[in-house]
């Protein structure tokens, strides 16, 4: 062999390192490590288990449509109760070696920056993923008024595409602040023309300002609607009839019915509810790793990555503007082929660099690095 300065000979070492360095596979537990079992989470575990990536799946089961009786708008499985969805899921899933469903809390994910990995902490073990998903959606803070939780999801809901169908033509009563009650109206007056806002004590200037702002002749709507604001200050929510067992299966009724009690003794009767209420991140894992937020929602961009290269976010968590079970189906599907098709970039460039290095750097620089370096050494 040639002789070869220390110079070339460190030149060539750089390179072998930089290229061994950059595009070896890291060894981990798994190639992807999912974070809740919601329908996003579901989804991107089942697309990862058709191309055999070898995934794991945890869950720490606090659904955010837990409490409501059918899931709608899900076609195919249109008024499945959710557990029974998931459930079908999970039975489907199962079939796939490569795929694992826990469940457990994560309780951590970080970044191995220098090795490009995630040590992730379940149950007090440890795992390794090449990518984490977050699928850890969202909970619905509610009103502290009593009754809320009882209502909420059996005849009061946020979304006409939930339950609107099965409460429609129903006198409807929509649950300030007023600036958000007006947006409801436009929502629900095609499934109910009989609505009146509960602005609970709400109605007041700056409501108003924001609402002229917003939507002028936002007034002269309401009255053309007829939809009346009660001002009066509300104390609790009382159930009169529980629909789901006064129904309609046929029709596809529920006959809720409420007892709305207010600060000044008043009352009225409303058989649905509608409220708008603040959703924040069900997990604390978003903001553990300081990812980028928006709305308090995780930033992704188009391949449902978020800020931090590696870990990706699907289903209501992230901020792609739509929180629904198609869409955290969609998105967790979506995630699922990004990531395989970004592992397989990555394996397909070591498999280059390893052949390249059996093939040309190691017949090029000996075979023995060793006695190479020495011999560069006594130059
Ligand atoms: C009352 C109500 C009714 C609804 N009805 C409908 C409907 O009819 N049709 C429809 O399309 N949508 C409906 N939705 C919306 C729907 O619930 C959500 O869009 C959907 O659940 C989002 O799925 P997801 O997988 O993102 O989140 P989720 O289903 O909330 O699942 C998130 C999972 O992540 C888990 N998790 C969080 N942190 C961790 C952690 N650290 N470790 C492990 N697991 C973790 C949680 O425990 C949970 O299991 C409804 C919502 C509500 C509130
Ligand atoms: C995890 O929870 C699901 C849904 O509740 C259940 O079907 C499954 O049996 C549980 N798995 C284990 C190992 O307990
Ligand atoms: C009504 O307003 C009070 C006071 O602001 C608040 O505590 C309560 O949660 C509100 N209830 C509803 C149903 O909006
Ligand atoms: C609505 O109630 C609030 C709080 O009690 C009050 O400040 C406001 O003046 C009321 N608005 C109207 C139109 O009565
Ligand atoms: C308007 O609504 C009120 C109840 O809020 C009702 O009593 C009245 O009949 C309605 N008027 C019309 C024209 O629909
Ligand atoms: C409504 O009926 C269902 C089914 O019988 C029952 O499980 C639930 O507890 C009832 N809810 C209330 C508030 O009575
Ligand atoms: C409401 O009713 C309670 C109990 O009957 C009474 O003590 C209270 O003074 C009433 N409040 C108003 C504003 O009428
Ligand atoms: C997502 O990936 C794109 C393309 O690689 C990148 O430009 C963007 O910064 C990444 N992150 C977010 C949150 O968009």
């Amino acid at each position: 062999m040639a002789r070869i300065t220390s110079i070339a000979f460190a030149t060539i070492l750089f390179n072998f390192l930089a290229v061994a360095l950059a595009k070896a596979i890291p060894q981990v537990s798994h190639d992807v490590i999912i974070v809740g079992g919601g329908p996003a989470g579901l989804s991107a575990l089942s697309g990862l288990s058709r191309v055999k990536r070898k995934a794991i799946m945890f869950d720490s089961q606090e659904y955010r449509n837990a409490p409501t009786r059918n899931m709608h708008d899900v076609i195919g499985n249109d008024g499945t109760p959710p557990a029974v969805f998931r459930g079908l899921a999970r039975e489907q899933i199962s079939k796939y070696k490569t795929a694992t469903m826990v469940n457990a809390t994560v309780q951590s994910v970080t970044p191995v920056h220098d090795e490009g990995y995630f040590r992730v902490t379940a149950d007090g073990k440890e795992y390794t993923g090449r990518s984490v998903i977050l699928g850890t959606g969202l909970v619905d803070i509610l009103p502290s008024t009593p009754g809320m939780t009882d209502a909420w999801g059996k005849g009061m809901y946020w979304c006409p595409w939930c339950d609107g169908y099965e409460h429609r033509d129903q006198p409807l009563g929509i649950l300030g602040p007023l600036r958000d009650a007006y947006s409801s109206v436009i929502e629900v007056r095609h499934l109910n023309t009989d609505v009146v806002i509960y602005a609970n004590g709400t109605e007041n200037d700056e409501e108003k300002a924001v609402l002229n702002k917003k939507y002028p002749g936002w007034d002269k709507v309401l009255e053309a609607y007829n939809v009346t604001i009660n001002n009066a200050s509300i104390t609790s929510i009382e159930r009169l009839r529980n629909g789901s067992v006064a129904n309609d299966p046929k029709e596809d009724l529920q006959f809720d019915q409420f007892r709305i009690h207010f600060a000044d003794n008043s009352t009225a009767v409303r058989n649905a509810l509608f409220l708008n209420a603040p959703t924040v991140q069900r997990s604390h894992i978003p903001s553990q790793l300081g990812l980028g937020m928006a709305d308090k929602k995780i930033v992704v961009g188009s391949k449902f990555n978020t800020t931090l290269p590696g870990v990706y976010a699907i289903g209501d968590a992230n901020n792609d503007g739509s929180t629904n079970v198609p869409h955290a189906m969609y998105s967790g599907k979506g995630a699922a082929v990004k990531i395989h098709v970004a592992l397989a970039h990555e394996e397909s460039a070591a498999a280059i660099s390893k052949r390249g290095l059996e093939k040309g750097a190691w017949r090029s620089i000996g075979d023995d690095l060793e006695a190479l370096w020495k011999r560069a050494q006594s130059v």
